[in-house]
């Protein structure tokens, strides 16, 4: 019994420890996806599907829910959105060359389409991310004939 307090002892100072490192959080303010909204144009209904599901990993914002003060939750969340940035990132839009939007778009429409986005995790505590196969629809559509336009401006001149 003696060795199980000890160690339970040691896991409760290392969870006091770990409370006193906090990742750096992704607050941008403003207009920080001012750029991808201008130039794709979602309607609103689009828009606000993206901002509700998407940007909390995928932009500079990121609305964190209270359970991140609690470190090692914090370390994961933290990790997921600059993983989740990496990949894609809505306030870098005007960084990326038109042949990197279409694709990035093309991925957008599949990872929705195969239910593979928002990730399974984030729909467990964000009930308003759980998108209808109407949604998810709406975004497809809304890619398509996005995509249309950039590759509009692709072609050989
Ligand atoms: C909880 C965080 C989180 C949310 C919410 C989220 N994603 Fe992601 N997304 C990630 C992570 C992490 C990756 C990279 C690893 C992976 O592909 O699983 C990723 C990758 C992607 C990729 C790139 C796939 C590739 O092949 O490079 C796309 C596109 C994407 N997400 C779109 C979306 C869209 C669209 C939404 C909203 C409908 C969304 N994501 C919501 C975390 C998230």
């Amino acid at each position: 019994m003696k060795i199980v307090k000890k160690v339970a002892v040691a896991l409760l100072i290392a969870f006091i420890a770990m409370q006193f490192y906090r990742p750096e959080k992704n607050q941008a303010q403003g207009d920080h996806t001012a750029q991808f909204l201008t130039e794709t144009n979602p309607a609103a209904e689009i828009k606000i599907i993206l901002q509700q599901t998407c940007y909390n990993c995928h932009s500079n914002h990121t609305e964190y829910p209270w359970y991140n003060n609690v470190a090692p939750v914090s370390y994961w969340l933290s990790n997921h959105i600059k993983d989740g940035k990496k990949h894609l990132n809505f306030s870098d839009w005007e960084t990326y060359d038109i042949k990197k939007k279409d694709h990035k778009l093309e991925e957008i429409a599949e990872e929705v389409k195969e239910e593979e986005m928002p990730l399974k995790e984030y729909t467990w505590t964000h009930e308003e991310a759980k998108l209808t196969a109407e949604q998810r629809n709406a975004i497809v559509a809304w890619v398509q004939q996005t995509r249309a336009l950039y590759q509009l401006n692709q072609q050989p001149k």
